[in-house]
């Protein structure tokens, strides 16, 4: 049977995401750095006790620590992502901390819904704009949240600014991400989308007209 250009786009990913899953596996430095953004996402997704949240394109399972920590034993923590050696890392993390109420599936996000309305809150860190329907991979998102749940999403934003513009192409070669851009897919299917900062006032979107830093990092909310 003939490769669709969906399927010929996520098999290039893949490739590139277990490669990255090898120095990472088990990489504590990698897992600090990370350490504050996962504060700031689950603060700002204001996780609560008993709550549900899916961790999409978890990779190797680095959030995972903090979603537990703030939904607690009575929650529950689901990861999802496409890369078996990333997969093999996050069940690592699972199984060295021998929780009960956290699990991680494969998934291709934009293809394989999750449960309707299940979760009162998702992380996608780094992941929609590698993929090749991002239309798609935020429909599903929406739909797995409940009424006025919550989406945190850090991702690349590649404006104008030349620089934005050359490093798109050499993303877009490397991973499965295609056409569309991630903020103006969140704008088109949220009720509400607004940008997140730190307490160092990092973050955020790139000024208008500037795209650079070509990041973005925003919370959406369902309606
Ligand atoms: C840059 S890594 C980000 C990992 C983690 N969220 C973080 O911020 O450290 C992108 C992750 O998204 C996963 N991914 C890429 N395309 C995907 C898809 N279509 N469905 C599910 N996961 C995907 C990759 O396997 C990889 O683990």
């Amino acid at each position: 049977m003939l490769e669709t250009s969906h399927e010929r786009r996520l098999r290039r990913g893949v490739r590139l995401w277990n490669l990255a899953a090898r120095p990472n596996r088990g990489n504590r430095k990698v897992q600090s750095w990370q350490a504050p953004l996962w504060t700031l996402a689950a603060e700002t997704l204001a996780l609560r006790d008993g709550d549900a949240v899916a961790d999409v394109g978890c990779g190797h399972g680095s959030a995972l620590p903090a979603l537990r920590d703030a939904v607690g034993e009575t929650g529950r923590v689901v990861g999802v992502d496409l890369s078996p050696g990333m997969l093999a890392a996050a069940e690592g993390v699972i199984d060295e901390h021998g929780w009960e109420n956290v699990e991680v599936r494969r998934a291709d996000v934009c293809r394989d819904p999750l449960e309707a309305g299940a979760y009162d809150a998702v992380l996608a860190s780094f992941v929609l704009a590698a993929v090749p329907d991002v239309g798609a991979a935020v429909d599903n998102l929406r739909d797995a949240l409940r009424p006025g749940g919550r989406l945190f999403v850090g991702d690349m934003y590649f404006g104008p600014h030349l620089a934005a513009r050359a490093l798109r192409r050499i993303y877009r070669a490397l991973t499965a991400g295609a056409a569309g851009d991630v903020v103006s897919a969140l704008r088109a299917r949220f009720a509400t989308v607004e940008p997140v900062v730190n307490d160092r006032g990092q973050g955020g979107l790139p000024p208008p007209g500037r795209g650079w830093p070509p990041v973005a990092f925003v919370v959406a909310t369902k309606a």
